[in-house]
């Protein structure tokens, strides 16, 4: 890591002096001529370390340490004061200051303070960032994922939970929409109180009905007792819609009724009931095309959507595949008590190479029953569903981005013999290598013993 440093002095002698010696002791550095201009160019953003003088015009010295101080806590600033003002430099160590050194400076210890104090900066930065790291895993610990596509979605996440927004989550089937709306309510001030969920698509339109506002007794046949709503047991709390696209024309009318007053009766009710509830709504289809269609209300639309968390499809997110492979694989393998410790290369290279139209779900299935299936210790290609396994008869080989080059480099050789039918010298002509070298690469993967003959 370079460090930039700040000094500021309006003695030019000193700042220029000052500022050659540290460039030497391989800083950049940036220097000012008085305490408003050192301020600017503080403020301008990441400068490491200040090296100030106290007595400057304008904006002094012990004002540029306190503003320093107060809008970025932890920066170090080194105070240089003049002889026998050690009462100066108390009080600009009682402000925040690193250290002080007297002039004239002491260029060795201004070296070594200025190196030690970028080391404990250094220190204290790392631990933060894995304090921040820590405290993201805390929270998302159920959604697996450090892809750039999550990571965005991580960022969105932590931005409208705390707020009362309404949120439609989007994404094709098996994304993780749920666990997104779980994490919302938990990074939410409603965590406390209930996430409520509602399966539309599993209720027929008159059960929906009641199962969201609840119904008066009597109120239709079979309805033999009072029920409280969906909407009632989550005031306070969540609601979380899922399969919002399924609804039908007439609880669209009442769902936007409540979005926007609040208030609901309950089905065969007189009572006006009002509830605080977060909504969250998820849905796989295209929202927009539905209205087009004319099946789904522009009104409520915009209700729900008034931010939208797309989830991205696992085939935009390869990034995430060993991580979320490693935690299934453990997952499954404790659950069904085997030892199961690792996925072998062609079967992580089907994996690489599969589009997901199941997305997460489809993985963790797959590697469910892999892990089910397979006898040894590591799951082989022949372990992974049929849909999985690398094809190989188009006359081309595929290798998925994200694939490293010793990876790529196997793939092409072994696609290499299968077509040419197991045979190495052929397979050694097409790739314009020596017999011998194909031979040792074999043997280096375990592939074949090493001193054994090429079948011709
Ligand atoms: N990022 C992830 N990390 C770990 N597990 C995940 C992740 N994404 C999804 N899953 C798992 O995949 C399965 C499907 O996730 P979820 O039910 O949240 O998807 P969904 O988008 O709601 O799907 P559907 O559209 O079918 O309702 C669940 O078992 C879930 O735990
Ligand atoms: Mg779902």
């Amino acid at each position: 890591m370079r460090f930039k440093l700040l000094v500021v002095d309006d003695e030019k002698n000193i700042r220029e002096g000052l500022a050659d010696f540290l460039a030497m002791d391989g800083y950049d550095v940036e220097t000012a001529a008085d305490g408003d201009r050192g301020l600017k160019s503080f403020q301008k953003g990441d400068i490491d370390l200040v090296i100030t003088d106290l007595r400057m015009p304008g904006l002094s010295g012990e004002e540029l340490l306190k503003r320093i101080v107060s809008e970025t806590p932890g920066i170090p600033v080194i105070v240089l004061t003049g002889h026998g003002t050690v009462e100066n430099a108390v009080t600009a160590m009682r402000n925040g200051a690193y250290d002080f050194l007297t002039k004239p400076v002491n260029l060795d210890h201004l070296s070594l303070l200025v190196k030690r104090a970028l080391q404990s900066r250094e220190m204290i930065l790392k631990h933060r960032r894995l304090e921040e790291e820590l405290e993201q895993k805390k929270t998302f610990e159920a959604i697996i994922g450090t892809s750039n596509p999550m990571r965005k979605v991580f960022d969105t996440i932590r931005r409208v939970a705390p707020t009362k927004a309404s949120i439609l989550i989007t994404g094709e089937s098996g994304v993780g929409k749920e666990l997104v709306a779980d994490a919302i309510h938990q990074l939410s001030p409603r965590k406390d109180k209930p996430l409520i969920k509602v399966h539309c698509a599993a209720l027929a339109a008159s059960l929906l009905e009641s199962e969201l506002f609840g119904h008066e007794k009597g109120s239709f046949t079979g309805a033999v007792a009072r029920k409280r709503g969906r909407f009632e047991l989550a005031h306070e709390g969540t609601l979380f819609l899922d399969e919002i696209g399924e609804i039908d024309q007439n609880i669209q009318i009442k769902l936007l009724r409540v979005l926007q007053e609040k208030k609901f009766e309950r089905v065969g009710g007189e009572d006006t009931i009002e509830s605080d509830v977060r909504i969250v709504a998820a849905t796989n289809k295209d929202l927009k095309a539905e209205i087009d269609k004319g099946n789904f209300r522009e009104d409520l639309y915009f209700r729900l959507n008034v931010v939208n968390i797309l989830v991205p499809p696992l085939r935009e997110r390869r990034d995430d595949l060993p991580l979320l492979m490693t935690a299934f694989l453990k997952e499954f393998a404790q659950e069904n008590g085997k030892t199961v410790e690792g996925i072998n290369e062609k079967a992580r290279a089907a994996i690489y190479g599969y589009d997901w139209p199941g997305n997460v779900r489809e993985l963790r299935n797959c590697i469910e029953s892999a892990v089910v299936m397979t006898k040894g210790p590591i799951i082989t290609e022949d372990d992974l569903p049929p849909t999985l396994r690398v094809k190989n008869d188009d006359g081309w080989i595929r290798i998925p981005l994200g694939t490293t080059l010793e990876e790529s480099e196997k793939i092409i050789i072994r696609d290499t013999l299968t077509a040419q039918k197991g045979n190495k010298s052929k397979a050694a002509e097409v790739l314009a290598i020596g017999r011998k070298t194909l031979h040792r690469k074999l043997a280096e993967w375990g592939e074949e013993a090493a001193g054994t003959e090429f079948d011709e």
